[in-house]
């Protein structure tokens, strides 16, 4: 049997302070997450430098706090996984200044992890099962990518969206009909109040590549829809906007992952990033696995979200891939998976 191996993984990548210890990649012994949405909700967005700010003011008590819960010293910590793209510039620069500063006091080997591959492999702490090849459609603030994961750490992005990502729309059309930041999470439980056939919304096909995305197109179906009221004076309801728009965002990423699977011989189908955590696209990529005869994956709502815990996940496999920084590790905001 091979020995255990304990990384102290940090993620400072946008909102949310993150350390987490996790042992062979898939055992999180502590998963310390410190949000600062509250320092957001009144600007509507992630204001970047307040989120610099933020982190450089929590990164060591949440550090000391995912050692303690964990029970571990640094002596028993083997590596430091960190994200270093990509992300915000500023944000970024705190946990890999602070990872770096770690691993160089206490000699341990510095792992730089790319965060969708992060966000991916938040599905390998809850599946022991899971391995390599599957195919995973990453939704997060940021990105929206359907991914083949030929091995760990072999990436082969299948469709990618051409303008919004799945989450940014979610916050875009949250704002507008007034339910405030962060968007994904109340239009989620707004659309429980609401009617899904209310109102119709375009669904975007993009010639020549059908496993690509594009929400831009209901994003402005909403706001025109939204404006066409206002001027008429007509009443809006939120909870029928929030379930008819989530209704057409759902629909297409579950149509289009289905496709990926045909198109591919995937049949291990996995979910990630933030908006994996909504309710209904978990409910239908769920019963649509089932229908086609798919293994269903998706990460417990806490690990969509950012957190550490998946980057000492991807740590793990990196590290055994023999990935490794030098103390000359930068943030690069526009990382690219493969
Ligand atoms: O993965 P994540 O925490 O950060 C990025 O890497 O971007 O994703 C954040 C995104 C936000 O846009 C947020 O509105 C969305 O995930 N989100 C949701 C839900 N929870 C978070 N979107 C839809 N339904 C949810 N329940
Ligand atoms: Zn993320």
């Amino acid at each position: 049997m091979e020995k255990d191996l304990t990384i102290l993984a940090i993620e400072t990548s946008c909102d949310e302070t993150a350390a987490a210890v996790v042992r062979n990649g898939r055992e999180v012994l502590s998963n310390v997450i410190y949000s600062q949405i509250s320092l957001h909700t009144v600007f509507g967005g992630v204001v970047p430098e307040i989120a610099s700010r933020s982190h450089i003011e929590k990164i060591n008590p949440v550090i000391e706090a995912a050692l303690s819960e964990a029970g571990t010293k640094l002596s028993d910590i083997d590596a430091v996984a960190v994200t270093y793209g990509p992300g915000l510039v500023g944000a970024l620069l705190v946990g890999v200044s602070a990872a770096k500063a770690i691993a160089y006091a206490a000699r341990k080997p510095l792992i730089p992890v790319h965060h969708i591959e992060g966000h991916i492999s938040a599905n390998y702490i809850e599946n022991k099962d899971l391995e390599p090849p599957f195919l995973c459609m990453v939704v997060s603030g940021g990105h929206t990518h359907l991914v083949r994961v030929a091995d760990y750490g072999k990436y082969e992005i299948l469709g990618r969206t051409h303008d919004d990502a799945a989450g940014e729309a979610f916050d875009k059309v949250a704002r507008a009909i007034g339910l405030g930041y962060p968007g994904g999470p109340k239009i989620d439980k707004a659309a429980k109040e609401g009617n899904a056939d209310a109102l119709s919304f375009p669904k975007a096909h993009i010639k020549d590549a059908p496993l690509d995305f594009s929400f831009s197109g209901v994003k402005s179906a909403v706001l025109n829809y939204l404006n066409d009221c206002r001027m008429k004076g007509l009443p809006i309801s939120q909870a029928d906007v929030a379930a008819s728009f989530q209704k057409v965002i759902v629909e297409v990423i579950v149509e289009h992952t289905m496709e990926a699977a045909k198109e591919s011989g995937l049949k291990k189908i996995a979910l990630a990033g933030g908006v994996a955590s909504n309710s209904e696209l978990r409910r239908q990529m769920e019963e649509a696995c089932k229908k086609h005869g798919y293994q269903f994956y998706r990460p417990s709502p806490i690990y969509c979200t950012d957190n550490a815990a998946m980057i000492g996940a991807a740590g793990y496999y990196d590290y055994l891939n023999g990935k490794r920084a030098g103390w000359d590790l930068n943030a690069l905001p526009n990382l690219k998976l493969s």
